[in-house]
C-alpha cells in the first residue's frame, strides 16, 4: 500500500497572493496552480484589489447559498463564458435566465431514471470493444489511460445521445475538442484581465478552424435529421427519442418556442463536449487509485463476483455495485474532473461577513472542498468506505460535490455514475492494470482536471 502516492493537496497551490501578471502566466501553465493554499483551511477567502478581486467559497452553507438558495444572485462566470460560448453558443451549458431553463426542461426527459438504465447495453458494449482491444495488445505494451478511457467514453454519448450516429466522423469531432478546449486557458487568462475577446493568443488559429470544423459538422447533422426522420424512428419503424429528436421537437410550454438548428447543435455539441471527457477522467484516476491500493481492488474484484456470480456483466448487475460506485465517488473526491465551478455575482450580495459587489468573480474551488482540513478526516487518504451510505448521509450534502449542486447540477451525474462502474466493472475482472513508471502524475487544468503529463499503464491478462 502506499497511500502516500496520492498527491497531497498542498503540492500544488500557491501560499502567497499572485500579481496580475504572475495570475496571467500561472493561469495559462495551468490555472490549478492559481487556486490560494488558503483554500484548504478557510471557509472563504478573497483576493486581488479593485476589479481584479475574486471570492473563493468552500463552507458548505456557503457553497449552498451562492450555488442554491441565492443562485439567482449569480449567473456563469464570464471567463467561462468567453472560452466556451464561441464554440457551445448558448446551450444548455453557456445560457443564463430563461433561456437555460427551457433548455434543460427540453432535455430532462432522457435523464430520467429509467431512461439511463435503458442505456447500459450500449455502455457495456462500448466497455467491451476496450477490454478486447487491451486483451489483443502485445504483453509489456502501456495504455495513455485518459485517452483510452475518452475513446471509451466518447462511443458512449454518441450512441446513446444520437443514436444510429447520423454520419459524424468520431475521430474529427474528438480531435476539434481536443484541440478547442487546449486554447480555453488564454480565453479564460486573457478575460481574468480584462483583455477584449479578439486579443491575438498562441493557438487561436488552431482552436478557431477546430470551432468551425465542429459547428459546421453538427449544424449538418440537425439540419439533415430535421429534413429527414425528426423523430429519430428505429429499424422497426419506433421512435427511438434520442437527444436529437427530443431537441428537434421541444417548445417551450410559456411561449411556444421551439429551437432552430443552430441551437439543436449547439446543444449536441455541450452533451458530447461535457459528458465524454470527464466521466473518462473519472475513470482514469479510479483505475489509478485502485493500482495503488491492491486491498480496495481485492474488495472491488470480490464484489463484482459476488454480484455476477462469476459470469459476463450483465445490465442488471450494474446498479448493485454499490463498493464499485464508492471507489468512484472517492476517486471523483480526490480528483474532482470538474475541479472549480464558477460564477459571476450578478448583484451586491453577503457570503458571510463578506460583502461581494456586483461584477466580481466567485469561485468554488470544489478541489479544495474535496480536500478540506475542517470538512474531512485525513483528506489526502484514498478510503472508499467515506461514502458508504450511513456516512454519506451523516455530511454536509455541500462538501461533496463533484457535479456541482443546485439548480445548475450536472444532468447527466445518474447516467456518468453508472457508466463509469459499467465501464470499471467490465475492465477490472478481465484486466490488471499497473503504473508504467513510478512517479505520481501532476495536476493539469484545462476546464477538467487532468493527470499531467499523462496517465501510461500497463494492462496484463488476469489469470482465469
Ligand atoms: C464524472 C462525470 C461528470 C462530471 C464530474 C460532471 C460535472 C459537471 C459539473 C460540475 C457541472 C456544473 C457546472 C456549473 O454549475 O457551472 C456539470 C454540468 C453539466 N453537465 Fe456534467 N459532469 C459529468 C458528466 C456529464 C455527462 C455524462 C453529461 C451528459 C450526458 C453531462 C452534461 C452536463 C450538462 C449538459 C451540464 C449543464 C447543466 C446545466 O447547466 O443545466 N455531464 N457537469
Amino acid at each position: 500500500m502506499s497511500e502516500a502516492t496520492v498527491l497531497p493537496a498542498g503540492a500544488a497551490l500557491p501560499v502567497a497572493p499572485l500579481s496580475p501578471l504572475r495570475l496571467l502566466r500561472t493561469v495559462l501553465r495551468n490555472p490549478m496552480e492559481a487556486i490560494p493554499a488558503a483554500t484548504l483551511t478557510e471557509p472563504i477567502v478573497q483576493q486581488g484589489v479593485f476589479s481584479y478581486r475574486r471570492v473563493f467559497v468552500m463552507a458548505p452553507e456557503l457553497v449552498g447559498q451562492v450555488l442554491t438558495a441565492e443562485a439567482d444572485a449569480f449567473v456563469k462566470a464570464e471567463a467561462m463564458q468567453r472560452a466556451l460560448k464561441p464554440a457551445l453558443g448558448e446551450a444548455i451549458l453557456t445560457a443564463d435566465g430563461e433561456r437555460w431553463r427551457w433548455q434543460r426542461r427540453a432535455a430532462a426527459p432522457i435523464f430520467r431514471h429509467e431512461r439511463i438504465l435503458g442505456f447500459l447495453p450500449e455502455m457495456l458494449t462500448a466497455a467491451g470493444r476496450t477490454r478486447d482491444r487491451w486483451l489483443a495488445l502485445p504483453a509489456g505494451q502501456p495504455v495513455d489511460l485518459g485517452h483510452e478511457m475518452m475513446r471509451t467514453t466518447f462511443d458512449i454519448i454518441v450512441d446513446t445521445m444520437l443514436s444510429g450516429r447520423g454520419d459524424i466522423d468520431v475521430d474529427r469531432v474528438e480531435q476539434g475538442i481536443t484541440d478547442y478546449l487546449g486554447a480555453t486557458s488564454w480565453a479564460i487568462a486573457l478575460a481574468m484581465l480584462h483583455a477584449p475577446a479578439w486579443t491575438p493568443h498562441p493557438g487561436r488559429r488552431r482552436a478557431e478552424r477546430a470551432r468551425d470544423y465542429l459547428r459546421d459538422e453538427l449544424l449538418r447533422l440537425a439540419t439533415a435529421r430535421r429534413g429527414a426522420d425528426p423523430a429519430g424512428h428505429g429499424p422497426e419503424g419506433e421512435e427511438r427519442r434520442d437527444l436529437i429528436s427530443l431537441l428537434l421537437q421541444a417548445q417551450d410550454p410559456d411561449t411556444g418556442q421551439a429551437m432552430d438548428d443552430q441551437d439543436v447543435a449547439d446543444n449536441l455539441l455541450t452533451f458530447i463536449t461535457a459528458g465524454h471527457e470527464t466521466t473518462a477522467l473519472a475513470l482514469a484516476w479510479s483505475f489509478y487509485l485502485l493500482a495503488l491500493h491492491p486491498a480496495v481492488e481485492a474488495r472491488v474484484l470480490a464484489e463484482i463476483a459476488a454480484v455476477t456470480g462469476g459470469g459476463p456483466l450483465r445490465p442488471d448487475h450494474v446498479p448493485a455495485l454499490t463498493y464499485v460506485r464508492q471507489v468512484i465517488q472517492e476517486a471523483m473526491r480526490l480528483y474532482p474532473p470538474a475541479p472549480i465551478v464558477a460564477r459571476t455575482a450578478q448583484r451586491d450580495v453577503r457570503l458571510g461577513d463578506l460583502p461581494v459587489r456586483a461584477g466580481t468573480p466567485v469561485y468554488i474551488p470544489v478541489y479544495s472542498v474535496h480536500r478540506h482540513r475542517t470538512l474531512w478526516e485525513e483528506p489526502d487518504r484514498f478510503d472508499p468506505d467515506r461514502f458508504r451510505p450511513e456516512l454519506a448521509k451523516a455530511r454536509h450534502r455541500y462538501a461533496f460535490l463533484p457535479f456541482g449542486a443546485g439548480p445548475r447540477i450536472c444532468i447527466g451525474a445518474s447516467f456518468a455514475t453508472l457508466e463509469a462502474v459499467a465501464i470499471l466493472a467490465t475492465l477490472l475482472p478481465a484486466l490488471r492494470l499497473s503504473l508504467a513508471g513510478n512517479t505520481a502524475p501532476g495536476l493539469q487544468m484545462r476546464i477538467t482536471l487532468r493527470p499531467s503529463p499523462g496517465l501510461l499503464m500497463l494492462p496484463a491478462r488476469r489469470a482465469a
